[in-house]
């Protein structure tokens, strides 16, 4: 019975954050968490195995490498939280450590999904690990970390995960300010694990996201898909091209959806009729970059301080250890 209230209530959100989107001036945009339905997140799977596409195989060269360094220096009984779970890859690295140094009693390894199909792959990749004991919670990742801390027992500290820069995906003030707001859920001596991309150069960039196969253009044009078949939509796949621009004063990387030829379209479900004329775009998505320096000041300005760092210097990706101040 929850079911249709549920699924309701998200093509709600939806709608409404399409119909906000797509009527913002002068630049259209579309929230990029919009991304991520069973298409996009199959493909973003595709896209972490690309070779232009080193972020993920570079955090898990990073994770293979020091996990045992990493899980070394966490307190004894820590639960793990983990802010999305992605397909678990990259965790089995730290949970098969964390078995491994405690040989007599279990963790608790709770991921927070707002997808509980995301969820449900989780538990299948990561549910053989001994002494891991899997607990979802499909939740937004605030809300799933409130109760994960509130929820644990008494001076029970937590290792928070937060992988693959995602935070890269906020915008710089914005990711500040969601560390804070993870910070305010945890205790002095809690620890964060965070993933940073480091700064690179614009044509590796440029590749990274534009790659020659097209899995990432595939994987922009789906969110156009989604609307089509979530809101009863009918933009023409066909009008539209993938873009994948640096952008200088934020440094990042931008993705867009450029209009080849002037489109009208409807979204009944978001009771919208769009225009874009020939050469417009969609901003779909932003990916920020780091400078090593830039990790510790974001991260002192949360309230944390940066225990250890490894860096992955092939690529250039950043693994942050930071304690709750
Ligand atoms: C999930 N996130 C960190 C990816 C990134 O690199 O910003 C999403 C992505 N977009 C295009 N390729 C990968």
């Amino acid at each position: 019975m929850t079911q249709p209230a549920l699924s309701h209530a998200v093509n709600t959100a939806f709608a409404n954050d399409v119909r906000a989107g797509l009527t913002h001036a002068p630049q259209k945009e579309l929230p990029s968490m919009y991304l991520y339905d069973e298409v996009g997140s199959a493909l973003f799977e595709v896209i972490t195995a690309l070779p232009e596409y080193g972020v993920t195989r570079s955090e898990e060269q990073l994770l293979t490498r020091h996990a045992n360094d990493i899980v070394a220096a966490l307190p004894h009984d820590v639960t793990v939280a983990e802010l999305g779970s992605g397909s678990g890859r990259k965790t089995r690295r730290i949970l098969e450590a964390l078995s491994r140094k405690r040989p007599t009693s279990a963790t608790s390894y709770c991921p927070i999904e707002i997808s509980r199909t995301a969820l449900q792959l989780c538990r299948r990749e990561l549910g053989d690990i001994e002494r891991i004991a899997i607990v979802g919670y499909e939740r937004d990742y605030l809300a799933g970390l409130a109760e994960v801390s509130s929820e644990r027992k008494p001076g029970e500290p937590l290792l928070v995960l937060f992988l693959g820069s995602t935070i890269g995906n906020f915008g710089r003030l914005a990711g500040t300010r969601f560390l804070r707001d993870i910070r305010q859920m945890l205790k002095p001596g809690d620890m964060l694990l965070l993933g940073t991309d480091l700064d690179k150069p614009v044509d590796t960039l440029v590749d990274a996201y534009d790659d020659p196969v097209g899995v990432t253009a595939a994987f922009n044009l789906n969110l156009l898909a989604r609307i089509n078949r979530e809101l009863d939509g009918d933009f023409p796949l066909d009008a539209f091209e993938h873009v994948a621009r640096f952008n200088r004063d934020a440094r990042s990387i931008e993705m867009h959806l450029r209009a080849t030829r002037r489109v009208t379209a409807h979204v009944r479900a978001a009771n919208l009729t769009v225009t874009l004329e020939e050469g417009e775009t969609i901003w779909t998505e932003s990916s920020h970059k780091y400078r090593v320096e830039e990790i510790d000041a974001m991260a002192h300005d949360a309230g944390f301080g940066c225990e250890q760092q490894w860096i992955e210097r092939d690529w250039g990706f950043a693994e942050s250890l930071l304690v709750a101040r």
